[in-house]
């Protein structure tokens, strides 16, 4: 015997297929052949209720990697905690490359990554932190070919952009504030993809070579395959950290930010461009109930057990389906 796991839709394309068959095969000269096969589609093929384990992957931020512990056993927590699998996907060489790489390449690694792994084929989860969530956008969005996300949880990504850059003396953090919007930072300091000063907006439309095509900002590049990707997502998970002083603003983690031009006042999701024009899908998800805007305690990515297992890990756990057994050999 052979167990073939389908999903509820090609459960439904199956039997859909199963009646084609009977009522091509009335067409067919060979009666008794067909009616063997008919037979044996319908003898061989009992359902019981069980549940399909969705995976899920896990995208780390920046300065971070999948070897480090506290990202090894936050994916393992996921695991245990929804008893699905996951793993954690790594771009580059992890930690250096989560600064240096431009987000453009770490998306376009993350979905060829995804492409050749097997067990994400018929569709997968993405749960991401901080930058991370900027990569798993991108994988949504401009992944060609690529397996269905069904649920994405966002734990403190700056989605919307980063507004200031924090004071700092490191040569790489220099660079951002002297020089943000120039060739040279854009290809080589990963954050660069993400920050959007407000009174700079000419500029950040101009130059930056990430966020504004990953938001659908700029007016005359509206891409219409990215929105309908984003839109396809069956749960989006906003975490915000109400202490979060990395973010900022916070509320950026739920596409709230500044007009252009301005620095107050911040608006809310709703409130934005890129939700009343409907830039990306965000209003669309949200009218159909799919976006849950969290607020929790603490700071950047400092997430309490209990608030893991109430906003992540439901997003995470088994679907009820249906296991359907086919002896395949009779097939
Ligand atoms: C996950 O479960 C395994 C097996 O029960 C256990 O060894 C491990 O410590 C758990 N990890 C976490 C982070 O909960």
């Amino acid at each position: 015997m052979t167990s073939l796991y389908f999903f509820p839709h090609c459960f439904l394309r199956f039997l859909q297929n199963q009646s084609i068959l009977s009522s091509s095969c009335c067409m067919m000269k060979s009666f008794q052949r067909c009616a063997l096969l008919v037979r044996t589609l319908s003898v061989f093929v009992f359902f019981i209720p069980v549940t399909i384990s969705v995976p899920f992957i896990l995208l780390h931020g920046i300065r971070d990697q999948c070897s480090n512990g506290g990202t090894i056993s936050f994916t393992q927590l996921l695991s245990n905690l929804s008893s699905s699998p996951g793993s954690c996907l790594e771009i580059g060489n992890g930690e250096q490359d989560s600064v240096s790489m431009p987000l453009t390449q770490q998306a376009r690694i993350a979905c060829e990554k995804v492409k050749q792994m097997k067990e994400l084929s018929q569709g997968y989860n993405i749960v991401a932190q901080s930058q991370g969530n900027l990569v798993a956008r991108g994988l949504i969005e401009f992944c060609d070919n690529a397996p269905p996300v069904l649920n994405y949880v966002s734990l403190g990504g700056p989605h919307a952009g980063i507004a200031n850059i924090p004071k700092c003396t490191s040569p790489v953090c220099q660079l951002l504030r002297t020089d943000v919007y120039s060739d040279y930072v854009q290809d080589h300091i990963a954050p660069s993809g993400y920050i959007k000063l407000p009174n700079e907006m000419s500029k950040y439309l101009e130059h930056s070579k990430y966020l504004p095509k990953l938001n659908n900002e700029r007016p005359t590049e509206r891409n219409s395959i990215y929105k309908e990707r984003f839109t396809s997502l069956h749960n989006l998970v906003l975490v915000m950290f109400q202490g979060d002083k990395v973010v900022m603003p916070k509320e950026s983690c739920w596409f709230g930010y500044y007009p252009d031009g301005a620095t107050t006042p911040l608006l809310p999701p709703q409130q934005t461009k890129l939700y009343t024009e409907d830039w990306i899908g965000l209003k669309t998800l949200d009218a159909a109930g799919k976006v849950k805007f969290v607020s929790v305690p603490g700071e950047h990515l400092q997430m309490a057990h209990d608030d893991v297992v109430k906003h992540v890990v439901p997003y995470l756990q088994n679907h009820p389906s249906f296991f359907l057994n086919a002896d395949s050999t009779k097939i």
